[in-house]
């Protein structure tokens, strides 16, 4: 990652300093595990069982994790190939061209931006239960938002005035990424070990604790809808994706890695696997320690070991806490993942050279850097996570989904073009990447798939005025 040491050589106004390359396979790894692990298992996790799936949560998880396994494997050959910053970005330009590049970008702004503003308001919750549990309590106004969707679409008022403590919270790992972020990629590691023990305390304590007839029925029977039955647990896997999101955190750093191409495989699948295990084990503790109905509240793991009776009642402080600390880090990476992407984005004349502008001293494109941080603040501040959610989760899927067409094509295309690390079973693999997560976008509700829509409209206008009146030299190209 960028360093901030003293021996930063300053580079003169308007000019495009390059970032560092410090990062080997424990940050890397660690930069994913710290996106991951998030407000997903922590809060969404809760209200998707308690409105969709019941304890068949786990199949959810699986499902998810098993389309992201697919895409990750196919993220880890482009990534090989392509060390260069951008994710997605990068690799679309390389191998399908200015316009989709322009398509995916404008996707994994959604995905990183939104993101951030989803964290940060599953975050408030935690720090509120953490508050409280210290004596402090924080009027309900200031830690929700003010705007959430009503029946049929209407934006409603909630009575709140604003999520206050999110908006603190993207403050301030804002100015962390401004000034450096070799000190930020070590509090990161620190945090990560800090998220992962909690994470197992909750299972190996939780675990013997299950009441069986939580559990029971598994996947409770069907209501109407997408409520429960085969269907819950199928809309579950779209809902609960957002928790695999940031995975793919760990390619966007690729510029900055030592030895991308050994080192970002091993980034990208480490951390995917280590979250998924303890996905499913997470989500067993839960739903077995509460019955599912009860968990559609904003703090469900810490509430799940709170019902487990007295002999784990001390964990439920630490769970707060190390929720506090662990959502906090998925801002960090997730706001770090964004910058980046508008610093490629700049770079091929996608978007204004600002954007691609590295501060003198700090060496971080810090200008990128406090736009994405206005933008997340505003979406945390004012909107709730299950519209953040499901709306980030479908534009990450439609991602991978181009990213898995593009390992086929690039296949053909460029089959002699070196691959460090080579997707196994391949047209197989991307197919069932598309299939999978194409599916999870397909179970996911009608009222995100219309925001993606008005999402593209938007990135479309912008590229017409902008994107598509400028060129650019190809960054990277590949041999044929
Ligand atoms: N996967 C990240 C989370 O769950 C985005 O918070």
């Amino acid at each position: 990652m960028t360093a901030n040491t003293t021996d930063s050589t300053p580079v003169t106004a308007g000019e495009q300093a390059e970032l560092r390359r410090a990062l080997g396979p424990f940050h890397l790894t660690a930069l994913g595990i710290g996106a991951i692990i998030g407000a997903g298992i922590f809060v969404i996790t809760g209200h998707a069982a308690q409105e969709y799936a019941g304890p068949g949560i786990m199949i959810s998880f699986i499902i998810a994790g098993v389309g992201c396994a697919f895409a990750g494997l196919c993220y880890a050959e482009f990534a090989s190939m392509i060390p260069v910053a951008g994710s997605a970005y990068t690799y679309t330009y390389a191998t399908l061209g200015r316009f989709m590049a322009w398509v995916i970008g404008w996707d994994l702004i959604l995905e990183y931006l939104a993101a951030g503003g989803a964290v940060s308001s599953g975050w408030s919750s935690y720090f509120v239960a953490m508050m409280k549990n210290i004596g402090v309590t924080i009027p309900a106004e200031f830690a929700h938002a003010p705007l959430d969707i009503g029946a049929g679409g209407a934006v409603v008022a909630t009575g709140a005035i604003l999520n206050v403590p999110a908006v603190v919270l993207i403050a301030f790992v804002t100015t962390l990424l401004v000034i450096g972020v070799r000190q930020s990629a070590t509090f990161n590691g620190i945090m990560v070990l800090i998220k992962l023990s909690i994470v197992l305390l909750v299972i190996i304590f939780g675990l013997p604790l299950i009441k069986p007839e939580n559990l029971q029925p598994f996947i409770p029977p069907h209501t109407e809808g997408w409520h429960y039955g085969w269907w819950g647990v199928l809309r579950a896997s779209g809902v609960i994706f957002f928790a695999y999101i940031g995975f793919d955190a760990v390619s966007v750093a690729a510029h900055e890695a030592k030895n991308p191409q050994r080192d970002m495989p091993i980034g990208i699948l480490g951390s995917l696997v280590i979250c998924t295990v303890l996905y499913i084990l997470m989500s067993l503790t839960v739903t077995g320690l509460a019955h599912y109905s009860t968990l559609g509240v904003d703090n469900p793991v810490s509430f799940a070991v709170a019902q487990a009776g007295p002999q784990i009642a001390w964990l439920e402080p630490y769970v707060n806490v190390a929720a506090v600390v662990g959502l906090g880090t998925v801002v960090l990476v997730l706001l770090y993942g964004q910058s980046r992407i508008f610093y490629a984005m700049a770079s091929d004349n996608l978007l204004p050279q600002m954007f691609a502008a590295v501060h003198p001293t700090f060496r971080t494109p810090w200008r990128g850097t406090l736009v994405t941080g206005v933008f997340a603040g505003l979406l945390g501040g004012v909107l709730p996570l299950s519209i953040l959610g499901e709306l980030v989760s479908i534009g990450t899927l439609a991602a991978f989904v181009l990213v898995s067409v593009g390992i086929i094509v690039l296949r053909s295309t460029k089959p002699n073009a070196p691959r460090p690390f080579r997707t196994p079973f391949v047209p197989l693999v991307p197919i069932l990447s598309v299939l999978v997560c194409g599916a999870m976008m397909v179970w996911l509700p009608a009222d995100t798939w219309i925001r993606l829509a008005v999402w593209f409209f938007i990135g479309l206008v912008i590229y017409a005025v902008y994107g598509s009146r400028r060129t650019a030299t190809p960054k990277w190209t590949l041999p044929d």
